[in-house]
């Protein structure tokens, strides 16, 4: 698809990449960039579900309403979907480039920390099966690369 758009994607889809598309959409409306922003994970245990509880109140704590959201599983058609592929951690992104169809079609795949200067290669940790305190690391760290992702793709 030639219109920007782009697919967060982690492993369940209840923690980081809802938080990362709730960051991504807030930041593109404080900036007026018309981008559409989704989320994904590459396993199906939490389909159909909600975010995470404690996902949920992190993003409600910087006023970002992520609730509504329902977990679903990344296809390979998603690269045909999205203009853009943005895996949370290397597990995932190894995950997507076999899952990635060949040829210039399909997205453009990266990790999300990438795309802050300095921090290259350094996956968000997945805050799951830690402590509450885990889920405001993860939240700073989708902002992070959220925003820095928003000025490439909205100059
Ligand atoms: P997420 O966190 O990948 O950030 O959504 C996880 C959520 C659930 C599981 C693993 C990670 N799980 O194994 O159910």
């Amino acid at each position: 698809m030639s219109e920007t758009s782009v697919l967060f994607v982690c492993l369940g889809n209840i923690c980081r990449s809802p938080l990362a598309e709730g960051a991504f959409r807030a930041a593109a409306e404080e900036a007026g960039a018309d981008i559409h922003a989704s989320s994904a994970g590459t396993g199906s245990w939490h389909v159909g579900e909600p975010p995470d509880p404690r996902a949920i109140a992190v993003a409600k704590a910087s006023g970002v309403d992520i609730s509504t959201l329902r977990g679903r599983q990344v296809t390979a058609d998603d690269f045909l979907r999205f203009s853009h592929v943005v895996a949370l951690d290397r597990e995932n992104l190894s995950h997507l480039e076999g899952l990635r169809p060949e040829g210039d079609a399909a997205a453009e795949l990266s990790l999300l920390l990438d795309h802050v200067p300095g921090r290259e290669g350094e996956p968000v940790a997945d805050p799951y099966f830690g402590e509450e305190d885990g889920f405001a690391e993860t939240w700073d760290d989708v902002v992070a690369g959220t925003r820095a992702l928003l000025a490439e793709l909205a100059p």
